[in-house]
């Protein structure tokens, strides 16, 4: 009952000018850290599964862990499929309870990538689920999914908006330079792309591979229509250095109940400084 979808999360923060963070999430400890760091800031949230950690935790697991999460902290939670492909996933995950959905068709041939799109929406939308696809194709590693650069390009402003009427989604993922995992230097973003596709498409924007690029830059994709924040990699890190630091100063320790509580710490810093960033603090 406290899953929802991320439509009026989205909405509200286009009107109000901020955005909504969206955090990737692998296990209880994770969604704790998210969901608690959320209710103390008074922070909308979304929580994202690739299917990788779907297969990883199960969906079962994972839908009851936040559920479970929502209804501790009296919080509405989206819990978001991100970069799924196949619609009969995303079928038996709505019908286990998601009620936000990413098609990433971006692989795909335009026309192509619009039918996928259109076909998950049809679905989706009868379920009241809110639907995110990205048009243009970032680079980087998320997970499973790896893009060689060569193979990433950025979003067409005109096909943008054919794009957006023809599928009906309530969401797009943009590529305008950003990057999952790891930045190789400097990140540019191309702002100037992305008020073209603003001024071509009204519905809330979204910047996948956030880690990694500064808060100033953020700030303008935000002025500039982005409602929703990926992050994952920074989070890994801070989390994985930590608990390396543990075993470093600890070598014999072996209780998951300690050794994983620097991570977590760790972890909790980087979502305080992503929802102060996204300025989604007190929104709730
Ligand atoms: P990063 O791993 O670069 O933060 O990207 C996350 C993301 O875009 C998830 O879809």
């Amino acid at each position: 009952m406290y899953l929802i979808s991320n439509r009026e999360m989205l909405k509200k923060a286009q009107r109000e000018g901020y955005a909504v963070p969206a955090f990737n999430v692998h296990n209880l400890e994770t969604v704790q850290v998210v969901v608690e760091t959320a209710a103390a800031l008074a922070s909308p949230v979304i929580l994202a599964g690739t299917p990788g950690t779907f297969s990883y935790a199960g969906t079962d697991y994972l839908v009851s862990i936040c559920q479970e999460a929502a209804h501790r902290h009296n919080l509405p939670l989206a819990l978001h499929l991100d970069h799924h492909e196949e619609l009969e996933d995303i079928r038996a995950k709505v019908v286990a309870g998601v009620r936000s959905v990413m098609i990433d068709g971006s692989h795909l041939p335009f026309e192509e990538n619009i039918r996928k799109v259109a076909a998950v929406v049809r679905l989706c939308h009868r379920y009241d689920v809110s639907v995110e696809a990205e048009l243009g194709r970032l680079g980087g590693q998320e997970d499973d999914l790896s893009v060689a650069a060569g193979d990433s390009f950025f979003t067409d402003p005109a096909a943008a908006r054919d794009f957006v009427v023809r599928t009906g989604i309530d969401s797009l993922a943009v590529a305008i330079g950003s990057a999952h995992g790891l930045y190789q230097g400097e990140p540019h973003l191309d702002f100037q792309r992305l008020a073209q596709i603003r001024a071509q498409v009204d519905i809330p924007l979204v910047l996948h591979g956030a880690s990694g690029i500064p808060e100033q830059m953020v700030h303008q994709a935000i002025e500039l229509g982005v409602c929703k924040v990926n992050v994952a990699t920074d989070l890994k890190i801070a989390f994985a250095d930590a608990v390396k630091r543990y075993f470093i100063e600890h070598p014999d320790a072996n209780d998951p109940r300690k050794y994983i509580v620097p991570g977590k710490e760790a972890m909790r810093e980087v979502v305080e400084e992503k929802i102060r960033i996204c300025g989604s603090a007190g929104r709730l």
